[in-house]
């Protein structure tokens, strides 16, 4: 072999087997809109090494949903793949399977008329920690209907006029896990409803940008207020949440996974595939105090 072959062999060598290369590969991120959603190409989540989840981790921040397709995942291997991303948390209404309470199997059958999580929401608002975000991998998908419609509420923020974004920063909002007519999409495991004060305007953690935070699921009035009171301008923010500008919406197949942070955007399951099964994991990662 002549001399410059033998070098571009042992640097393919190098390439493939050395951990420093292995740490430092570009993953392909591919912008799916304008305000939010991005595909990553060509990435093997069972095997994801420390460099890729932290540039899962930084697009995110940019991007605020992630989906991946072809990915081929179970209850132990998805567990492994959240918690690279975060720390996997027990959702507070659903039993997780026996060996992973975080993860838990989210089933409408075909003769199921309601969905899980089917209004606007951002997860577990009602919660004094929300989650930070979460995984939802999909295992059995309707082959018409059954999607997900993710919006950026950075951008619905600042769609508002300066003096609607000054009056909402100065106020708290009341989240409930029992609000009036959402009991057939939050199945009860026995605990009890939950409640939680939050500013109506949060900042992301990691970027510092700020973000509206008040959701059809859960938001029932601000503090200081009324419920009658409150009503008119929440009604007015969650018809603004589901402006179509801000949003992506997500067509399901088998094998793909969604990653969304709850810290910026929110996210609606459409139930519009009656006869038909969709079966999907789903684990939430640990979140802190909204401020
Ligand atoms: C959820 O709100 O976590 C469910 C989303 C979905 O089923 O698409």
């Amino acid at each position: 072999m002549h001399i410059s072959g033998i070098i571009g062999f042992a640097e393919r060598m190098i390439a493939t087997t050395n951990p420093e290369f292995i740490m430092t590969k570009k993953i392909k991120v591919r912008r799916l809109s304008e305000t939010i959603g991005a595909e990553v190409d060509d990435i093997n989540l069972s095997q994801l090494n420390p460099s890729e989840s932290n540039q899962l981790l930084e697009a995110l921040k940019v991007h605020h949903v992630l989906f991946f397709r072809k990915q081929n995942l179970n209850s132990a291997t998805l567990w492994k793949l959240a918690s690279k991303l975060g720390r996997p948390t027990e959702y507070p209404f659903l039993k997780g399977t026996s060996v992973f309470p975080e993860i838990v199997e989210l089933i409408k059958r075909p003769e199921d008329t309601e969905n899980f999580g089917g209004v606007w929401h951002s997860d577990t608002s009602y919660l004094r920690t929300p989650s930070m975000g979460a995984l939802l991998y999909a295992i059995e998908t309707p082959e018409i209907g059954g999607d997900t419609i993710f919006t950026n509420m950075h951008e619905v923020l600042d769609s508002l006029s300066l003096g609607m974004q000054k009056m909402l920063s100065e106020l708290y909002a009341i989240n409930v896990s029992d609000k009036k007519g959402l009991t057939k999409i939050r199945p009860s495991s026995g605990a009890s409803a939950f409640s939680a004060s939050h500013p109506a305007v949060r900042t992301h953690p990691e970027t510092g940008r700020k973000l509206l935070y008040v959701n059809r699921a859960h938001t029932v009035s601000f503090e200081n207020m009324t419920v009658a009171e409150s009503k008119p301008l929440l009604h007015f923010l969650f018809e603004r949440t589901e402006d179509p500008r801000f949003s992506y919406r997500f067509k399901w197949s088998p094998g793909c996974l969604a990653f969304w942070d709850n810290r910026a955007c929110q996210h609606f399951p459409f139930n519009d595939y009656q006869g038909s099964q969709r079966r999907m994991l789903r684990v939430s990662l640990e979140g802190c105090k909204p401020f």
